[in-house]
């Protein structure tokens, strides 16, 4: 690798308490930060919530400035003094803290550590993998969880909150195509046709389940719940969880105080499962990665992704933290 080539990346700046700024610029490999063995050119990274904040200089994700966002990335290896990978090895990257505490996917070059690389998956493009990216790494691990706590196609309904963005629409579609009866809630007008392309037919108006109660049960109608909402909605739908039913707790899109009842916990044996994608060991990773590809339709994950360029990154940004976006956004660095 010529480490005097220039690729390309969009930088955020700050200055103090300015507002952010975001600039595609040139750099050389020689501007990476140093840590990390591996030099990875990046083919695609993706759009999260979290990415989002970032963009936004929002959640206090990042110390250090100027910084590279894109806490997912794909591609190809450059350079590595990692043993377990060499020039030309196809990788995919997910969490770690990339993008928040490192520079992160969106840019042509990124150094990162071995460690935190997988061999791209097999039956996976750079550009699947990103159409999975975090969001659906992280709907996959709700949905084992669930799995692991008993729950079976046969057990009832799965509730899926915020289901038209990413991490809902894919544990949607994953957990349709394990068989599952799936319910949606979502605050989309068009939330019923854009699910039923997955085979959801219950779809619930955000407003009928946006507000916690005063009662701490009400019937119970979900064998398990994958939700990336949070807040009040999931204080609600905990007190319609069946008995020894579970719900994945992955997102916080709705608000991050929970004003919820300890009755269905004591009387229903309800079970809450904390969702962490970031610092998942590699096996895990693995496992996630080999279920996804058994059980994804690769069709109608590419209906719900767009590709976009690092110049409209401030657009999707901003309008994923509004609950904007449907579906997953990759980016195209290639
Ligand atoms: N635990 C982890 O490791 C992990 C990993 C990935 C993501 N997450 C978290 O999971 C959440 C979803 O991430 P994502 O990337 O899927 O984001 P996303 O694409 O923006 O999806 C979030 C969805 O939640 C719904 N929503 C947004 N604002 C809401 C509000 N005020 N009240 C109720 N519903 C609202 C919207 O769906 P509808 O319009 O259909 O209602 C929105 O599309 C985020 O909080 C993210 O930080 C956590």
């Amino acid at each position: 690798m010529n480490n005097q080539k220039n690729f390309k990346a969009l930088l955020l700046s700050r200055d103090a308490d300015a507002p952010i700024s975001a600039d595609i610029v040139e750099l050389t490999a020689d501007d990476l930060p140093q840590e990390g063995d591996v030099l990875v050119e990046v083919a695609y990274s993706g759009l999260n919530y979290k990415d989002g904040l970032v963009l936004a200089g929002k959640g206090g994700l990042v110390r250090n400035y100027p910084h590279i966002g894109g806490i997912d990335l794909a591609g190809r290896v450059v350079e590595s003094a990692d043993s377990n990978f060499k020039a030309g090895d196809e990788v995919v990257l997910t969490g770690w803290r990339v993008g928040e505490a490192w520079w992160g996917g969106y840019a042509q070059l990124a150094r990162v550590k071995g460690d935190w690389l997988l061999p791209l998956p097999h039956g996976f493009s750079c550009q699947t993998a990103m159409a999975i990216g975090t969001a659906g790494v992280t709907a996959m691990l709700g949905i084992l969880a669930l799995e692991e706590h008993g729950i079976k196609p046969d057990s009832g309904t799965i509730l899926v909150t915020g289901a038209t963005g990413g991490v809902g629409s894919v544990a949607a579609m994953l957990l349709v195509r394990r068989g599952y009866q799936v319910a949606a809630v979502s605050g989309k007008a068009d939330a019923e046709k854009y699910l039923a392309r997955f085979g959801v037919e219950e779809v619930i108006a955000r407003e009928e389940l946006a507000e916690a109660i005063d009662r701490p049960m009400e019937s119970a109608r979900w064998a398990g719940v994958i939700d990336s909402v949070g807040g009040e909605m999931l204080a609600r739908v905990l007190g319609q969880v069946n008995y020894g039913g579970s719900v994945a707790a992955i997102g916080n899109a709705g608000g991050v105080m929970v004003p919820a009842s300890i009755i269905p916990f004591l009387l229903r044996g309800v079970n809450l499962l904390g969702i962490d994608s970031v610092m998942q060991p590699i096996p895990r990773r693995q496992l996630v990665w080999e279920e996804l590809a058994k059980t994804l339709d690769f069709d109608a994950l590419d209906a719900i992704t767009k590709t976009i360029a690092l110049e409209d990154l401030s657009e999707y940004g901003a309008s994923i933290l509004k609950g904007g976006v449907s579906g997953r956004v990759v980016v195209a660095l290639a």
